[in-house]
């Protein structure tokens, strides 16, 4: 009797990582056969100041999802074009991440994965990690890096995509 009812239990969640959100029964019914961004790596995040030319000023990471098999190298700088509703918010070199740093409000790295890509309406999980600098300065230049050169995070939101804001002309 325990082991049939083990049993039911490892077919229903398969092998998957545990969710820290909800997933709508919407989205259920429309992507069975879906994998769920769970949790995720940030890796050799760093921050490079220019103290005199902003140019080259620039962010950059490695991130993985190991469940979705996404793996994508994240970088912004000042010809980076943000994108989606946020605008802080950049895209990696996979079209299924984006990441938001700031130092401000929601202080940190946010990741954000699309969910079941090309599902309507699209979803995106998002998950924030926060990462620990150790800063080296010249007088040209500050380079920060996270102390810990790999940094998990989980998701634990799902949301719809939302809607750029109108543009303002
Ligand atoms: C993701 O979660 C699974 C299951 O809890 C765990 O085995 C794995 O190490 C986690 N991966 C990361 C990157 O945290
Ligand atoms: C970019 O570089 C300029 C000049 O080097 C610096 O003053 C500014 O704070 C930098 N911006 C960011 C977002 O780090
Ligand atoms: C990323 O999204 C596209 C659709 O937008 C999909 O075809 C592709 O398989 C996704 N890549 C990964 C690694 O999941
Ligand atoms: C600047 O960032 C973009 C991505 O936003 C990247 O394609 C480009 O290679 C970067 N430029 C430099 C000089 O690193
Ligand atoms: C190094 O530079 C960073 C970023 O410009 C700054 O936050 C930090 O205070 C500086 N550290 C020292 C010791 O000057």
């Amino acid at each position: 009797m325990y082991a049939i009812t083990l049993l039911g239990l490892l077919v229903t969640t398969g092998i998957s990582t545990p969710l820290k959100y909800a997933v709508p029964s919407s989205l259920k019914a429309t992507a069975s056969n879906c994998i769920y961004p769970a949790n995720f790596t940030v890796s050799s995040f760093t921050i490079y100041t220019d103290r005199v030319d902003s140019s080259k000023n620039t962010t950059s990471f490695s991130f993985a999802d190991a469940d979705t098999g996404i793996n994508a190298f994240c970088t912004q700088n000042s010809t980076s074009k943000a994108t989606g509703a946020n605008s802080n918010q950049y895209p990696c070199d996979d079209p299924n991440v984006t990441f938001i740093y700031q130092t401000t409000g929601v202080a940190g790295l946010t990741l954000v994965e699309l969910a079941c890509p090309g599902t309507v309406p699209q979803y995106e999980a998002s998950g924030l990690v926060t990462p620990d600098l150790a800063c080296t300065n010249s007088t040209t230049a500050s380079t920060c890096a996270a102390k810990q050169s790999t940094i998990t995070g989980d998701f634990d939101s799902l949301e719809p995509v939302p809607h750029p804001p109108p543009s303002s002309r």
